[in-house]
């Protein structure tokens, strides 16, 4: 793999939740940088075969794409979130997610909180909807030397502006990538767009 700087983005409201946008796909469109409103910065690329953080979602006993994408935990939240008050829910237990323009950067959770999601939403400038999903990342720097690594399922809040404009099925399009062998992917995606916008 080539060297390249990471974005990172630094949600305003939860300035220590610095993430790494390397991994999903609308994080490398080439309108990020200068379309998200909180602050980014750049640091060094991750070496081959570092270790990366587990998330916090569920991870199947065997771990493969298909386990993944099978496997129950994934899809029973998104099936029975609440939608957050003032919310509409545009889609429900996708295996994508959104990639449009307003992207505000995301979050990581500690479990599958609509409501969590909705109020982080609330509290940023601009943010009048959110998509809310697991994804399949891998637990080290994808490289030559290691191709393949062990999974870890994250749950991410992902912010927008553009309300149904942007939180919609039609732009509910990124079903993951390879990194080498690794493939990423979505379960139980859920967008919400907020009322009258
Ligand atoms: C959302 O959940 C995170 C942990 O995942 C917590 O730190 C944060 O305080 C929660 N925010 C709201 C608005 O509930």
């Amino acid at each position: 793999m080539p060297s390249f700087n990471i974005v990172l983005a630094c949600v305003a409201v939860a300035a220590a939740r610095c993430l790494d946008f390397s991994t999903i796909k609308s994080a490398v469109e080439p309108w990020l940088p200068s379309t998200d409103s909180h602050s980014t910065h750049t640091i060094q690329a991750r070496a081959p075969c570092d270790p990366l953080p587990s998330g916090s979602g569920p991870v199947a006993l065997i771990d493969t794409p298909a386990m993944f994408s099978s496997n129950t935990l994934v899809h029973l939240p998104a099936q029975i979130a609440t939608t957050p008050t003032l919310y509409t829910r545009q889609f429900v237990d996708q295996s994508a997610s959104v990639n449009a323009a307003g992207y505000l950067g995301y979050v990581l959770l500690a479990s599958y909180d609509t409501a969590n999601c909705s109020a982080q939403c609330n509290a940023i400038t601009g943010c009048n909807a959110f998509n809310i999903y697991h994804e399949r990342d891998p637990l080290q720097e994808p490289g030559a030397a290691c191709i393949n690594p062990a999974s870890t399922t994250n749950i991410k809040c992902a912010f927008w502006s553009g309300g149904s404009s942007a939180v919609n099925t039609a732009n509910n399009v990124n079903n993951g990538q390879f990194r080498f062998s690794f493939q990423v992917l979505i379960a139980g995606s859920n967008g919400y767009t907020r009322i009258g916008s």
